[in-house]
């Protein structure tokens, strides 16, 4: 009892064992393999710097790791992942951890798990990837051959930015069972089953290479190499500790009982502490003195099955709730698992399977969410809550009272829950679990039901109802009021229509209920319900023959039998082809062949080391910043004192401290007298650790004068006049005169969302001041290191030659890291000249999304003329962006949209204008496309919007209105469309684009409530910088003498492979081996004056300058290798000759493609078909980078085709992006026609208009 234990054994990397005697009860496993030291001891090293830090609120899964334990009940040692940032390390006590380092090194042993995803391409930036790898290891520890479904729901809350997953899943297909064909054409056969001469939808079988990666290379999985459960934890196990282990951190308690009953009596002395097991402690982030912890309860985990229902322990993860249902539903007879199955449906998409393997039944319930998926379906099927304290026993009904957390109806502050009792259903009984995400997998549901009814035996009339919705208020509701005025009705549309009403009527949502949505989700209550019905009346078609009663019941008519039909999680099916190389190429040659990037066996090991991976430097301190918490203020001033007073906390850094140039006017890097939007940066703590710094931030205050207008939305801008920079416009030919001879003329308006940036790596740097001369070494994760270094100097007053930064690699950019890490080691550079000490400053997520804006919403407005043939004569847009507090790259990418608005199509009269709005936002940035996917969104639902009015397939106006012959572009390039020509026909066949529409629209006439829709989209994206000044390169190419080569060069590499392209070059131009080349990193010192790696054309200029210097130097090794023919290229190096040349180069053209693999974030089939003899003229590569961000806006318009055969509510492409809310809210129906008329007029007043917000 109380007996002080402070030491934690877990083992780590099997099968090294670690005691740990310090551990913090505040810390995570994630901290604790990270860091190099504790907040206690400050001595510890550990350092696995594999498992990343991504979001740190269990949503992304780059943490993943797996945890062993041994089952002292069914004596199997059980497996399973977790996230690592929200696992309490204190509730690891005696488990195994096995990180991505104790899978495997390419210093030792390489397991299959890891080669496969390097081989497959499954890496780029490399920053998810450890986290995939451990996701799939523990996938196969448990199924060696799983089966396609495992593999999807295994890697279901894995976030890749990069590769678009199905690289990542075609890796963790080569272990699976089966393996389904690609089902190219809908035809159901796989393309590569088609016969050497047969006219493929690919093209001829010869002339495609689908082959990535040579499977049969693998080496195979053999289980029986995988490392044993440590024998040491297997004893704990064995003879589990009875006594109550206690750790004490510097705030709190960790108490640990080993018997119920010292739980029990832990709950009188402590009844606010609550019992830790899952993450949902850690993810809410509250402070809370003592934690209590069940895990070693065995009593907790019980099952029981009894012959009226199931009772399940409190303790038990919700992956094991799932076993247990799974298994129960396989023993008995449908008629009593209607609940179990319900429940095992929402199980499926309820998160991620590491947060199921870590959230516990008892946890899930007793929080109460208002979205929890599992509490309305047991509160529908009568659930009980079995209570245990130190008083005895008792048992509580889960229903609406608990839910609603009434006092009298919850458990009293010394019980705890032991287990839920589920009754068996019975016949005449049917349950059904309904659910509504964002997405399906790892998403929050907007709203979820439960609903259960019971019929009168052989009757279809109602003896029993429960409904109670989830997401539709602060807690789970019950409808209980409706259900009972149902009682006695018979099963049928009359019923229908008057629960409909009852419904909407008692489940009342206030037009400021929180998260919005409030239209969508009362549709969803009636929808729900629809469904539900259609379910029982398939349900009651079966059981027909047994009807006692003759009255006849209501059928579902075939076209509503869709209705039915769940979504499936199914693996996205796809293809990638390219062509083959030429085969007379030497094999030595690597150009165009699909060569694994450079780093991926490191990035599958976690060895590939990213910014925040460094080891603590000497005397190194951390930084946190303080933003704003208002839109638009004059700061009054700024107390620091009571952070100063906190312990480890040693400075505060304002803007009184920089000592050159506090940035640009009007965009401050630390914020004096005003501030512009809420996460402004302010001023900045440094203190010893990052815990410390983070908390010291809480302490400083400031004081405001709020100050008027507040403009968030682009309207409001445009109503103040609130620009920041002058408008931007181009015209061609006469546009006035041309709408007087047009036949028609359509106005229209598009609202474009922007887009968080999402890299996995946040935004992080170290700065390093060195003891002489004023000198700086600064590591910081960037796309544009001389950027840095640039605004470093200004800042600090320091010539630039005294300032290096470094970039190894970055884990994903996509524009966001173009400026911003600027302002971030400039602030950090700061606090390390005026303590003296190294400063690391790593953003978490919240901040990192707080302050560093996004891609720019859009909002156009267009006016059209056309012929009555679909030929468009006159085009004049008008586009509005908003880009935030300050000017940033907004004039650039307002000057980029407007130039790239025509797309691919030649209208003779044109006028495009575009202005930047200043509005009190963070200040919005580059994002990966620049404004080219915002403006042609535009352009695009501009020509769908001409079809429709013409009558005609929206395909048939893209393709007339299409540049035909060699012509000038608004910005006068001559433009040969040959290409852009080529592409849309071979699109149009390999896709058998008309078949797909026949069908499509054959699909439509028979399903009223599912609906197909198809596009094809044409695109011309000029790749580049509009300054040509800024497509120059340098390259630094050094022979050593033993024959290995280093290649430095001014691209960064972003996970787009940008080293593994630049040593193909090098090694076609050397004709050496890529082998024995090295990159080590991107260094200002090496190559200085550097431009950012940005505008897709990186590689191509880069590679001229790698080209250039590798030809040069193999130009001054001639003479000698024409004075020793036969030598070998040692031999020829060997020579002393100063071998080593700087190339500054401008992009000219020459080669071919390395490979694309266009980025993807939703599971929608893909196929990639890079163009076969298509020699670029212009560049090494087909400046895939950006380009590819648009190809996306297909599904868009698939979507709209498919919403336009439903009656329309209202305008569907006026807004982007299309979320389930916009599809639903688009189309009419009696469920959307039942929402109150007055409700339209508060929807939005809760936030920002959806078009101008972000894409949540
Ligand atoms: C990233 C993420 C995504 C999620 N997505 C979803 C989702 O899509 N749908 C969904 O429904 N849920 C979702 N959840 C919530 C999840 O299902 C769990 O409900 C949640 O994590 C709580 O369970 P826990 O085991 O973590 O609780 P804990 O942290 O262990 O406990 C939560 C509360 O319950 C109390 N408690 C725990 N056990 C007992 C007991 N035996 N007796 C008395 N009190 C007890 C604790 O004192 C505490 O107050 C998500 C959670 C996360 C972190
Ligand atoms: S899930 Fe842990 S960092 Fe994202
Ligand atoms: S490779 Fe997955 S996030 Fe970059």
């Amino acid at each position: 009892r109380g007996h002080r234990y402070k030491t934690i054994i877990i083992s780590l990397l099997f099968p090294t064992q670690v005691m740990e005697r310090n551990v913090d009860p505040e810390g995570t496993l994630l901290t604790f393999l990270r860091k190099n030291w504790t907040l206690l001891s400050k001595s510890w090293l550990l350092r696995l710097t594999g498992t990343k830090y991504a979001c740190g609120r269990g949503g992304c899964g780059a943490c993943t790791v797996m945890v062993s334990k041994h089952d002292p009940v069914s004596r199997k040692i059980r497996h399973f992942s977790v996230t690592a940032c929200l696992m309490p390390i204190c509730s690891l006590h005696g488990a195994a951890v096995t990180t991505v380092e104790g899978v495997g090194s390419i210093k030792t042993r390489l397991p299959p798990v890891q080669e496969r995803i390097a081989k497959s391409h499954g890496t780029q930036c490399g920053f998810c990837t450890p986290g995939m790898v451990m996701s799939m290891y523990t996938l196969l520890r448990n199924h060696p051959q799983p089966s396609e479904e495992q593999l999807m729901e295994a890697l279901g809350s894995n976030l890749c930015r990069c590769t678009g997953y199905r690289p990542i899943l075609e890796s963790g297909r080569t272990f699976c069972m089966e393996s389904n064909s690609c089902q190219q054409k809908g035809t159901g056969k796989c393309c590569l089953d088609w016969g050497e001469n047969d006219s493929s939808p690919l093209g001829k079988k010869s002339e495609i290479c689908t082959k990535l990666f040579a499977k049969e290379e693998f080496q195979s999985l053999d289980p029986t190499q995988e490392l044993i459960f440590p024998p040491e934890l297997l004893r704990m196990a064995e003879n589990p500790e009875k006594r109550t282990l206690t750790f004490y951190g510097e705030r709190g308690t960790w108490i640990s009982p080993g018997t119920l009953k010292d739980l029990l009596e832990l709950k009188v002395k402590h009844p606010k502490a609550p019992l830790v097991l899952g993450p949902a402690m850690k993810s809410q982030g509250h402070f809370h003195p003592v934690l209590l912890s069940p895990a070693r309860i065995s009593e907790l985990s019980m099952v029981t099955k009894t012959s009226d229902g199931l009772t399940i322990g409190a303790g038990c993860s919700l992956a094991q709730m799932q076993d247990i249902l799974a298994e129960r539903i396989a023993e008995l007879p449908e008629e009593k698992t209607q609940t179990y199955r319900a429940l095992l449906k929402h199980l499926r998409s309820l998160a991620g399977q590491q947060i199921r393997n870590m959230a516990s039944l008892g946890g899930h319930v007793i929080s109460q969410h208002c979205c929890s998926d599992l509490n309305p379906v047991l509160a529908v099927s009568n659930a009980t809550l079995n209570l245990i304290s130190a008083e005895g026993t008792r048992q509580i009904p889960l229903n609406e009272h608990f839910l609603a957390g009434l006092a009298s109806a919850d458990l009293k502050p010394e019980e705890i829950l032991e287990s839920v009792h589920i009754p068996h259903s019975q016949k005449w009984e049917f349950v059904s679990a309904f659910r509504q995400a964002q997405c399906q997998q790892n998403a929050l549901p907007h709203v979820n039901a439960g609903m259960r009814v019971l019929l009168k035996e052989g009757t279809d009339s109602i003896e029993d109802l429960s409904i109670a919705y989830g997401g539709v208020g602060a807690a789970t509701i019950s409808a209980h009021r409706s259900c009972q005025l149902l009682l006695g009705r018979r099963w049928n549309e009359l019923m229908l229509d008057e629960a409909c009403r009852l419904l909407l009527d008692e489940v009342s949502l206030p037009g400021s209920a929180p998260g919005g949505r409030v239209e969508f989700k009362r549709t969803l209550v009636v929808s729900f319900l629809f469904k539900f019905y259609l379910e029982v009346l398939q349900e009651l078609k079966k059981l027909v023959k047994l009807f006692s009663d003759s009255r006849h019941h209501s059928e579902v008519s075939d076209q509503f039998l869709s209705a039915l039909e769940d979504f499936l999680v199914t693996i996205p099916q796809g293809v990638q082809t390219y062509q083959n190389v030429d085969p007379h190429q030497p094999l030595q040659d690597p150009v165009g062949r699909p060569i694994m990037h450079l780093s991926a066996l490191k990035h599958a090991t976690g060895e590939a080391m990213f910014c925040d991976d460094i080891p603590m430097v000497d005397k190194e301190l951390f930084m946190a910043l303080v933003t704003s918490s208002r839109a638009h203020a004059k700061i009054i001033s700024i107390d620091v004192s009571k952070a100063l007073e906190l312990p480890e906390v040693v400075d505060v850094i304002t803007a009184e401290d920089i000592p050159g140039t506090n940035g640009a006017e009007g965009d401050k890097l630390l914020a004096i007298d005003e501030v512009n939007c809420v996460g402004q940066i302010i001023c900045a703590v440094v203190a010893e650790t990052d815990v410390q710094a983070k908390r010291a931030t809480e302490k400083i205050e400031i004081t405001y004068e709020d100050l008027e207008p507040v403009i968030f939305t682009i309207k409001d801008a445009i109503k103040h006049n609130s620009f920041l920079c002058p408008e931007k416009k181009l015209e061609q030919g006469n546009v006035e005169e041309a709408f007087e001879k047009v036949d028609q003329i359509l106005e229209g308006e598009v609202h474009v969302g922007g887009q968080k940036h999402f890299y996995m790596e946040t935004q992080r740097v170290l700065v390093i001041p060195k003891t002489e001369d004023k000198e700086l070494d600064i590591y910081v994760s960037t796309q544009d290191p001389a950027h840095v270094q640039k605004t470093v100097s200004s800042t600090l007053n320091i010539p630039i030659n005294r300032i290096t930064c470094h970039v190894k690699r970055v884990g994903g950019g996509f524009g966001g890291k173009v400026g911003k890490p600027a302002v971030f080691g400039a602030i950090a550079a700061v606090g390390a000249i005026k303590t003296g000490h190294p400063i690391r400053l790593v953003l978490d997520r919240e901040d990192d999304m707080l302050i560093t804006g996004g891609r720019h919403p859009v909002f156009g407005k267009y006016k059209v003329g056309f012929m009555n043939n679909g030929r468009i004569k006159a085009l004049d847009i008008e586009c509005y962006i908003n880009g935030g507090c300050t000017l940033d790259d907004s004039e650039l990418v307002t000057e980029f949209l407007i130039l790239k608005l025509e797309n691919a199509y030649k209208i003779r009269n044109l006028r495009f204008q575009g202005r930047a709005c200043m509005t009190n936002l963070p200040s919005n940035t580059a994002f990966r496309g620049f404004g080219f996917p915002q403006g042609a969104l535009v352009t695009e639902s501009c020509i769908t919007a001409v079809a429709a009015k013409c009558g005609l397939p929206p395909e048939k106006i893209r393709e007339k209105n299409m540049y035909k012959t060699v012509d000038k572009t608004i910005y006068k390039q001559a433009f040969n469309p040959e290409t852009l020509i080529r592409c849309w026909n071979e699109c149009l066949d390999k896709s058998s684009f008309y078949s797909r529409r026949m069908h499509v629209e054959e699909f439509n006439k028979k399903n009223y409530w599912k609906k197909k829709g198809i596009a094809i989209i044409p695109m011309k994206f000029s790749v580049g910088f509009a300054a040509t000044s800024y497509h120059q390169a340098a390259a630094l190419v050094h022979i050593y003498t033993d024959g290995s080569v280093l290649v430095t060069h001014g691209g960064n590499e972003l996970g787009q492979g940008i080293h593994t392209k630049m040593l193909q070059v090098a090694s076609r131009e050397l004709k050496i081996p890529m082998s024995c080349m090295h990159i080590s990193e991107t260094s200002t010192a090496t190559v200085p004056n550097t431009i950012a790696t940005a505008a897709s054309i990186s590689a191509d200029v880069n590679g001229r300058a790698v080209q250039n210097a590798c030809q040069i130097l193999l130009k001054r090794l001639e003479p000698i290798i024409k004075k020793h023919p036969e030598g070998t290229w040692e031999d020829w190096v060997s020579v002393p000759l100063p071998l080593l040349l700087q190339m500054r180069k401008q992009s000219k053209p020459v080669l071919r493609q390395h490979y694309a693999q266009p980025s993807h974030t939703e599971t929608v089939p893909l196929s990639v078909t890079v163009m076969e003899n298509f020699l670029n003229q212009c560049a090494f590569l087909q400046g895939l980078g950006e380009s590819g961000m648009f190809l996306g806006s297909s599904v868009f318009f698939a979507i709209a085709d498919a919403v336009a055969t439903v009656d329309i509510a209202e305008d569907f492409m006026v807004q982007s992006p299309a979320t389930p809310e916009r599809v639903r809210m688009a189309c009419a129906d009696r469920f959307t026609e039942m929402r109150p008329r007055e409700l339209s007029m508060w929807i939005h007043t809760w936030q920002i208009p959806p078009a101008e917000g972000y894409s949540r």
